[in-house]
């Protein structure tokens, strides 16, 4: 592969402020409920794609290392949609470039395959628009389709049965309201259960999860209110709620989906005694152990150098608002 025949595109991960758990269809990545992300800086995915004439079959470099199985598959499905909609029928050479932790709540497949439906999009000469952009993400991984936003993003559930109303947008102009996301690292392991297992058997099986349908439509509200007024607090709050609406459905299923370690229970206590001492901080666990806080700029040296100090935390990164996808 001649290397200046790729089509890069680089990505940043989001981490999600109000959950999405659910799908309504699971073939094309339709969710339950709309979710709220924010795309941050530190995590992102680079991708590189090129028709591949001299190959018979795509081929697949991550960090490096050739990819095959499960993760090699859930590509390959995923090109077979831009091959689809580009008419191009050739298989493709992929280098992909991860800085997002995998599989342990980084959220590494929402960088992973905004990144790959901008680059691959590019290469198969589908001219696609953000919003067409962030369709055809969301058949990778749901929340792909936030982080083909920079700032605060909406994904909007939707109501159509072929996903055409099923997309994220950006919330809030860049710049306008920002916050530090601290990063928190209690665990490298990849989680048991994915987040596509987890959600399949939380519909199926949590005699709560009604419960949570019912309950996030408000939540979204709220938070969208807080965050067009740069409310941390009321945003802190709500999502937090949130946060442990998600867990305690899924910890109600059959059999149980616990994500959690002691590492996750500790941070999320030193947030309590950080909080009762007068702080604004808010943490929030996706699927997986790992912990991102909230907090304001002004006590992210602070807060980071403190949460450094618990035992169980591996690293702390500090994270700002993120842009989204770009050609590079
Ligand atoms: O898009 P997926 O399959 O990575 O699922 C994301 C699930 C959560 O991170 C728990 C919530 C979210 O909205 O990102």
């Amino acid at each position: 592969m001649i290397a200046s025949e790729l089509k890069w595109a680089k990505a940043n991960t989001n981490i999600a402020l109000i959950k999405y758990w659910g799908k309504r269809d699971e073939e094309l990545f339709l969710p339950m409920n709309s979710s709220i992300s924010l795309t941050l800086d530190a995590f992102h995915t680079q991708t590189g794609v090129a028709i591949n004439k001299e190959s018979e079959k795509d081929v697949f470099i991550l960090d490096g290392k050739e990819v095959q199985g499960k993760a090699y598959d859930r590509v390959v499905k995923f090109m077979n949609l831009i091959r689809r909609q580009s008419g191009i029928y050739e298989p493709a050479y992929i280098e992909s470039i991860n800085t997002v932790p995998i599989s342990s709540g980084f959220a590494s497949s929402a960088s992973g395959f905004a990144a790959l439906a901008a680059a691959g999009s590019k290469a198969y000469e589908l001219d696609l628009d953000l919003k067409q952009l962030s369709i055809l993400a969301r058949q990778g991984s749901g929340s792909a389709s936030r982080s083909i936003y920079g700032g605060f993003v909406m994904w909007n559930k939707g109501q159509c049965d072929d996903g055409s109303d099923s997309y994220s947008e950006d919330l809030l102009t860049p710049g306008l309201f920002n916050i530090s996301v601290l990063s928190i690292l209690v665990s490298h392991e990849t989680k048991a259960i994915s987040s596509t297992m987890g959600m399949s058997l939380t519909v199926k099986t949590s005699p709560f999860y009604k419960g949570w349908l019912d309950s996030v439509d408000k939540d979204i509200e709220q938070v969208k209110l807080a965050i067009s007024s740069r409310d941390l607090e009321t945003l802190g709050i709500v999502m937090e709620h949130n946060t442990l609406k998600m867990h305690a459905t899924m910890m109600s299923t059959r059999p149980p989906i616990i994500y959690w370690n002691e590492g996750t229970m500790a941070v999320i206590q030193g947030v309590t005694e950080m909080r009762n001492k007068g702080y604004l901080v808010y943490f929030t666990v996706d699927a997986g152990a790992n912990v991102k806080v909230l907090c304001l700029p002004e006590d992210e040296a602070v807060l980071s150098e403190f949460f450094r100090t618990i035992p169980a935390v591996k690293k702390v990164t500090v994270c700002h608002q993120g842009d989204g996808v770009v050609y590079c």
